[in-house]
């Protein structure tokens, strides 16, 4: 146990953040934190020993990863002081260890600690009033300057508050709206920015917290074009029941959830725009790709079929060849005809996975030699059978 590892050590050992947070309020979380008050690494490497798993650490900061056989981790941090740096305005001098590690995170619902020692264990350390807060369901930094500190605490504030349906505290939304308008985002890179955004589109249901985040008007403050109307905002909720059903079907393969919103929340801007903002957000060149000339494909794609509703499953099967699941939502997001949607899912469910029952063996059996018109022969018996001209084995023989 990791409370003994860490007696023997003569260091204390916390769970701390939001895996204490998520006990509260009954959710469960993947994620273990653990601070030691003491050397993080030496404790990690022990334990990780007795355990038997893996362990990678970061000597600069202190911290390690312990990874176990099942795959399941613990992070490990070290209380020191060493590692704190704190603006000189901040009351830290005669703070224990651990209440300054809690003391450097952002709100007070994630300042709660469980003591893992055997003389103490289970024993709930609270300095900052994270029980008062859970209850009232509010988020409150713990002092003035935490967005001065880290500006992308202003999204996770966000993100928490939709998450958990708590609300923002006065204060903390005061400093959010000086903030925002003191530009405190402009210093912050794309890439951190993006990561926070990023985040939020991953949520169950994003449109809360993007609605939240264009009343702060943080949206326009990362980009003019990311203007939220009243049409954006229906897209985003059909975005959300498109991206529901399809997660409903299980398909395995993983495809980018907040990739579909982003393209939702990019639908009509001029290729410039969004080539600025891409560039804003350092979006890696292939989400790029998806999101510019991916997005203005699918907006093709889109356009055409709305002229071409009775179209033919071969012909749909070939326009939508190749196309990415994320463009397929977007475009299912975007549309208001049930038409469109009904041939998009009848794709996804069934003509994607058609494929002639004779193989390139029969062709051959039949007296047709091996080349080039195997496949041309293939592709038209493919075509046959999406459009229902051909059932049996036999009739794609014949
Ligand atoms: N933290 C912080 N400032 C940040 C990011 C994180 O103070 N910009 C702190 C938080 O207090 C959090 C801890 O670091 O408890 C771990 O961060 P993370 O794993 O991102 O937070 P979780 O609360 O576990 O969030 P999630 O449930 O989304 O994983």
């Amino acid at each position: 146990n990791a409370g003994n590892t860490a007696a023997e050590l003569e260091y204390s050992a916390y769970v701390v953040g939001g895996f204490v947070r998520d006990l509260f309020l009954s959710r469960s979380t993947e994620d273990v934190d653990i601070v030691i008050e003491g050397d993080g690494i030496a404790f990690a490497r022990e334990f990780a020993g007795r355990m038997k798993a893996r362990v990678h650490y970061y000597k600069k900061f202190g911290t390690a990863v312990i990874t176990f056989a099942d795959g399941s981790k613990i992070d490990v941090a070290s209380a020191r002081l060493e590692y704190y740096q704190f603006p000189a305005a901040l009351p830290t001098v005669e703070m224990s260890s651990i209440k300054l590690d809690l003391f450097r995170r952002d709100f007070t619902i994630n300042t709660l600690a469980v003591c893992l020692n055997p003389d103490k264990f289970g024993l709930l350390v609270d300095f900052f009033s994270a029980q008062r807060d859970i209850k009232e369901k509010t988020i409150r930094v713990l002092h003035s300057l935490s967005f001065v500190e880290d500006p992308t605490r202003i999204f996770r504030a966000v993100r928490f508050e939709q998450r958990f349906g708590f609300t923002i505290g006065k204060m903390t939304e005061g400093l959010i709206k000086n903030a925002v308008k003191m530009e405190f985002f402009r210093r912050l890179s794309g890439h951190r920015v993006f990561g926070e955004l990023r985040q939020i589109l991953e949520e169950d249901d994003p449109v809360p917290a993007i609605e939240r985040l264009a009343e702060f008007n943080l949206l326009v403050s990362l980009h003019e074009a990311l203007k939220i109307d009243k049409k954006t905002v229906a897209a985003l909720h059909a975005t959300r029941e498109v991206v529901s059903w399809y997660d409903l079907l299980f398909v395995d393969k993983p495809y980018m959830k907040w990739m579909v919103y982003l393209m939702v929340l990019m639908r009509g801007m001029a290729q410039q725009t969004t080539e600025d903002l891409c560039d804003r957000l350092e979006l890696p060149p292939r989400h790029r790709e998806m999101a510019d000339a991916g997005r203005r494909e699918a907006d093709t794609f889109l356009h055409w079929i709305q002229r071409n509703p009775g179209i033919k499953n071969s012909e749909l099967y070939q326009r939508l060849f190749g196309f990415r699941v994320e463009q397929m939502l977007y475009v299912m997001s975007v549309t208001d005809s049930d038409t469109v949607k009904k041939h998009i899912s009848r794709y996804i469910l069934t003509l994607q996975h058609v494929a002639p029952l004779i193989k390139g063996k029969d062709l051959n059996e039949i007296g047709i030699a091996p080349g080039p018109l195997y496949s041309e022969i293939l592709r038209k018996i493919l075509y046959a059978r999406l459009d229902e001209k051909v059932r049996t084995r036999e009739d794609e023989l014949e």
